[in-house]
């Protein structure tokens, strides 16, 4: 991690980032130019970033935004189930979640309506900021714009 990446952000999420299955999310491409763990790491910087700016939960911000696509298969091969990706991810996330780490009530409603209007509505603050940074994060990213963490150097992931 570069060094410019707030501590306190990092202190948020250690237990995630160091936990061998969440980061297998590196396996996987997600909007052409990025893995799925680049992409959920910008969601969860930058709504970190806005919830502290606004004065909301900024730890629940970090963590939804971290795990909110925590599904380890790749769509283009089938899904755990017969329901539309977009409703049926997040669900998959949300179990993922709860079943690898200690989350609270208000990080499992958010990663469950993060793709809101397909899905459920967000309830929380939190909710909204990472449904609207869900959303921009995969615009930049289709366009191959590096932002948030994955401007070049400042995230590396190891194997091991
Ligand atoms: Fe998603
Ligand atoms: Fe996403």
């Amino acid at each position: 991690m570069s060094e410019d990446i707030d501590p306190e952000y990092l202190e948020d999420v250690s237990d995630i980032l160091t936990n061998r299955e969440f980061l297998a999310l590196n396996c996987f491409k997600h909007h052409y130019a990025t893995t799925r763990l680049m992409h959920s790491m910008n969601v969860s910087y930058i709504s970190w970033l806005l919830a502290k700016k606004l004065g909301c939960d900024a730890k629940a911000a970090a963590r939804a935004g971290l795990l909110h696509d925590f599904f380890l298969y790749d769509p283009k091969q089938g899904r755990p189930s017969r329901e539309l990706q977009a409703f049926c991810h997040p669900k998959v996330a949300a179990a993922n979640s709860k079943a690898t780490f200690d989350i609270t009530e208000k990080e499992k409603e958010a990663i469950l309506s993060h793709m809101f209007p397909l899905g459920p509505l967000p309830k929380t603050q939190e909710a909204w900021i990472i449904t609207g940074a869900d959303k921009l994060c995969a615009c930049v990213e289709v366009f191959h714009i590096g932002i948030a963490l994955t401007r070049s150097g400042r995230v590396v992931v190891s194997a091991a």
